[in-house]
């Protein structure tokens, strides 16, 4: 197919993508000059903007990690002191586990799971719901996997049956806390298939839910418990951390393993030294934000029940609340009328989610209040 027809089918199924012009202010964006509240990001904790707390990492900044650029990858000269300090640092919450830094979610699940799937007799068991990384992390190598519904354990304890025997290593995918449906794993459940399945290895990704759940923001498997069961547990540093980067921590094998097979890690400038002296900031500041958690939880709370009143079709248990509304065309003509209304909530459409679940993602910050929400319903 040429690339004039890919885009005219884009164009036809109401599908194709443009960037907008935007300048940022706070928890503003201007759109052509309109100025806009922001429900699209996923600043969580709202600490992308927060003035004061920039400053004071500026100001302490350490003169060796004032570098915009690593220069090199960290297997060669890239592999600043930084890097080891923010890993060294995470681990002291980790018992027996590694931590591994990568220049983004994006990279580390594709490098890893890609990895993963070179072992011997590996198959993979995927929520049908996971981040586009992970699948495309799947497909690098041509690993063996199979996709489990959304949050449907029968189904996924008939697919460990059906194929136990002929594998070594049986691999789950799944997100703690699921980025466009705003739902939660089972992880508890997840973790008692280990005790039957003794092949099985969890791999759980927490982008949308460091930051924002546990006393230190070390995110919602922690919160529970069961850090120490999780297998592979993936923390991105680009939402709530308001920063970027990700990690990996998993047994100090598999850290060996992903520093020598991770090509994503291997073959790119590691991430500039200062961003990640800001990660490991916000990390040693994160047992002071739990009245930002619980603002964020208040707020979500306050705006899924008054959705729920007005009957409408919403999907999440927390700061992502999805409003279903079907075909491309309803989600773009309802974005359009919140736009007008001063809110800026693009509609979400497939491959990003199934087709026919077109939707309004709104991704709550703790840097909002109850009349900006009372704002949203008003428009609805
Ligand atoms: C669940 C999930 N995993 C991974 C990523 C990728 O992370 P990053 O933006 O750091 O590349 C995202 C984000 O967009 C995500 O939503």
């Amino acid at each position: 197919m040429s690339v004039d027809k890919i885009l005219q089918d884009l164009k036809n199924d109401h599908n194709f993508r443009t960037l907008p012009h935007l300048r940022h202010e706070g928890k503003f964006v201007y759109k052509e000059s309109k100025k806009l509240l922001n429900l699209a990001s996923n600043d969580y904790l709202a600490l992308s903007y927060d003035e004061e707390l920039k400053e004071e990492f500026l100001s302490n900044l350490k003169k060796e990690y004032n570098y915009f650029s690593s220069s090199s990858s960290r297997s060669l000269s890239g592999n600043f002191g930084i890097y080891e300090e923010l890993e060294d640092y995470l681990k002291a919450d980790f018992k027996d586990k590694e931590i591994l830094h990568f220049n983004s979610g994006y990279h580390l699940n594709l490098s890893c799971i890609a990895a993963l799937s070179s072992l011997n007799k590996t198959l993979f068991l995927a929520d049908k719901l996971i981040h586009a990384s992970m699948i495309d992390g799947l497909r690098l190598n041509g690993a063996d996997f199979f996709r489990y519904k959304h949050n449907d354990l029968d189904h996924l304890v008939s697919l460990i049956q059906k194929h136990y025997e002929k594998y070594e290593n049986i691999i789950i995918l799944s997100e703690a806390l699921f980025s466009m449906d705003g739902d939660f794993s089972d992880l508890k459940a997840l973790v008692e298939l280990k005790k039957n399945y003794p092949k099985i290895k969890l791999y759980i990704d927490e982008a949308h839910s460091v930051g924002c759940f546990d006393k230190k923001g070390l995110g919602f498997a922690k919160s529970l418990g069961l850090e120490n069961e999780i297998d592979f547990l993936v923390f991105t540093f680009g939402k709530a951390v308001a920063s970027m980067g990700a990690c990996m921590i998993c047994a100090k094998k598999y850290k060996d393993f992903f520093i020598n097979k991770a090509r994503a890690f291997i073959y790119s400038t590691a991430l500039p030294p200062i961003n990640v002296a800001f990660t490991l900031f916000i990390f040693k500041n994160m047992a002071k934000f739990q009245n930002k958690r619980e603002n964020l939880y208040h707020l979500s709370q306050f705006l899924k029940d008054k959705l729920q009143e007005k009957n409408l079709q919403i999907l999440g248990d927390s700061y992502i609340i999805s409003l279903i509304l079907g075909d491309n065309k309803k989600a773009l003509a309802i974005a359009q009328i919140l736009e007008k209304g001063g809110i800026f909530a693009p509609a979400i459409k497939e491959p990003t989610v199934p087709k026919n679940t077109a939707r309004i993602r709104f991704s709550l910050h703790a840097g909002l209040d109850q009349n900006d929400l009372e704002q949203i319903l008003e428009l609805l």
